[in-house]
């Protein structure tokens, strides 16, 4: 990215969607919802790079019980509907899960199938129980069913960038949601 690209690279981007406040709000709610949930009991939270660092690092923030987090990292194998779907884990967790609560938490969920592979993966570890949490459902591409036990907001068909979501790795680090059309 060169200099003017850099100065301008906001004008690319369209209108806002959710701003910081709105987000903040809800993530205060869903950090406040499974605070009680999860009172007493021993909590992991798990994210999968990259998009979810604010999110994850937002709610795990606001919630006011104590939780042990880690991530997951994750490669896909092709960007056909009949590839899109084959994951490979790339890293793993450190984090034992056995007899433990574990929550899967993702910034965005679209067909499903990514979730749905490390809902699979993750009940190979045994936990106590398992459940996910999402701070976006985009469900008009959704190919698998997924049980999401937290949703922050369900939202249609648009493409968006901010908070953790990125087009080409620009715009993750806005601490806003905005809507973006690619050419
Ligand atoms: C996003 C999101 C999920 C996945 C959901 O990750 O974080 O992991 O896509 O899509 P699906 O429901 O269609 O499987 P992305 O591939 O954008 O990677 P990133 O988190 O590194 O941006």
């Amino acid at each position: 990215m060169n200099n003017t690209s850099f100065s301008t690279w906001l004008e690319e981007i369209g209108p806002i969607y959710l701003t910081e406040a709105q987000i903040q709000e809800r993530v205060g709610q869903l950090a406040a919802q499974i605070s009680q949930d999860y009172a007493g009991k021993d909590l992991v939270v798990i994210g999968v790079l990259r998009g979810v660092l604010f999110f994850m690092a937002d709610l795990l923030r606001a919630m006011t019980i104590p939780a042990a987090f880690d991530f997951l990292a994750i490669s896909r194998y092709g960007p056909t509907e009949q590839t899109q779907g084959v994951v490979r884990l790339t890293k793993d967790l450190n984090e034992p899960l056995r007899g433990r609560h574990a929550l899967l938490v993702e910034d965005i969920i679209d067909t499903g199938l990514t979730t749905h592979f490390i809902l699979r993966t993750l009940r190979l570890h045994e936990p106590e129980s398992l459940k996910a949490c999402v701070l976006l459902n985009r469900t008009q591409r959704r190919i698998i069913d997924v049980n999401l036990a937290y949703v922050g907001f369900d939202i249609p068909d648009y493409y968006l960038v901010g908070y953790g979501l990125d087009f080409r790795e620009r715009y993750r680090t806005l601490p806003y949601l905005a809507k973006f059309e690619p050419d």
